[in-house]
């Protein structure tokens, strides 16, 4: 298979999480659900999630992504050519959430759009910032995966209030010459399994009407059995799909930053990839499934405590609502020179992402 060269690099200068302080345990969950916390435990690995306070929003928990990514880059909002939100939970259908972003950040030399692509959109979304990164036509680009999870999901469903929380994640994308960035990535889509996870209501096929809400249609819904299975059976192959595309076999990877919808997926997915469990990063059990956040916000974690340094190689591997998935090899800072010592030290010496 061909790799995949670009015409300039893109260093990941800034990364930032962020998390409501709001915890919920399985244990605070309302009694109605009818759910325990050892069914949580066992059938997803969750065992807590952060929820929204009701003065916060997606475009509020953006923000403060955006603004710890910003920082850590060194870079003012006014320097930015692009940014690009993913999220299906935006505080508007219309206006698009990248516009509440791109105001409150000051951004005003910025071009912004939203990119609705359920779990996967963030890792669109990179791909994408790097396309405008390898061309050469903008040079520093904010990508931020958000979502408010909680205002979306029906809390009289068991099978689906206690799978999601809400966070974001952000990182700063800045043209270099030196090699380093995205090295190989795959996207996909079936759309014949578009019902697999669905909010029926209050779009352009069931406009928003009594009855549609007396169905509870404007809530997310999720055949999960069949996503479950659909995504043990993908990851594996689309993880060494990109791996190949970046000219790497999975052994060169020191990182692989999956998409957090449940433990046992990621289980399943080091045992066929095999890789030791030790090789992914999962915080499932402290944020839930976060949407288009988890890769994000993983990724600032693991970086942030020191346990990942910005000179490894990365490989984000997600799947979601269409259906769709993606993987992505990406190396964040270049491996050789000044840049990738003063990364590792800056690594040493960070602060963990609240
Ligand atoms: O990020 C977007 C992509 N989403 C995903 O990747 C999710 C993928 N799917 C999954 O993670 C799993 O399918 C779930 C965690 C959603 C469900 O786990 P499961 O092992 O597939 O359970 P199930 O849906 O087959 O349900 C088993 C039983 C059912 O009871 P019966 O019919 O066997 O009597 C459910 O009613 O578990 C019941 N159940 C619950 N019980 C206690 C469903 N939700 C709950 C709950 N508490 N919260």
């Amino acid at each position: 298979m061909e790799t995949q060269h670009p015409m300039t690099y893109g260093r990941i200068t800034g990364w930032g999480g962020y998390v409501p302080p709001n915890v919920v345990t399985n244990r605070d969950l309302p009694e109605w659900l009818d759910t325990s916390d050892e069914w949580i435990v066992q059938r997803t690995g969750i065992r807590e999630r952060r929820i929204a306070g009701p003065e916060e929003t997606t475009a509020t928990m953006c923000l403060a992504a955006a603004r710890r990514a910003l920082a850590q880059a060194d870079l003012d909002p006014q320097e930015l050519d692009l940014i690009l939100v993913a999220t299906s939970t935006p505080d508007y259908h219309t206006p698009p959430v990248s516009s509440l972003v791109q105001s409150r950040l000051g951004a005003s030399r910025a071009a912004a759009f939203t990119l609705v692509n359920g779990c996967t959109g963030w890792v669109y979304g990179l791909c994408t910032a790097y396309q405008f990164i390898h061309t050469g036509i903008y040079r520093k680009v904010l990508v931020v995966g958000a979502e408010l999870l909680s205002r979306f999901v029906d809390w009289q469903d068991r099978s689906m209030c206690v799978l999601f929380g809400d966070a974001a994640g952000a990182v700063v994308v800045e043209a270099t010459p030196e090699p380093c960035g995205l090295q190989g990535f795959v996207l996909g889509s079936d759309g014949d399994l578009s019902d697999l996870i669905i909010m029926p209501g209050c779009g352009s096929a069931h406009p928003c009407s009594p009855e549609v809400l007396a169905r509870r249609d404007q809530y997310v819904r999720m055949n999960g059995r069949e996503v479950f299975k659909f995504a043990t059976r993908i990851i594996g192959p689309i993880c060494h799909q990109a791996a190949a595309r970046a000219g790497l076999e999975l052994d060169a990877i020191d990182w692989i930053i999956p998409h957090q919808a449940n433990l046992r997926i990621i289980q399943a997915a080091a045992r066929q990839m095999g890789l030791p469990l030790e090789r992914f990063v999962v915080n499932i059990d402290r944020y839930a499934n976060t949407s288009a956040a988890t890769i994000p916000l993983a990724f600032a974690e693991a970086l942030d405590r020191g346990q990942a340094h910005p000179t490894q190689r990365f490989l984000f591997v997600t799947f979601g609502a269409g259906i769709t998935w993606g993987a992505a090899v990406v190396q964040p800072w270049p491996t050789s020179g000044a840049a990738s010592q003063e990364a590792v030290a800056q690594a040493d010496g960070r602060v963990p992402t609240g």
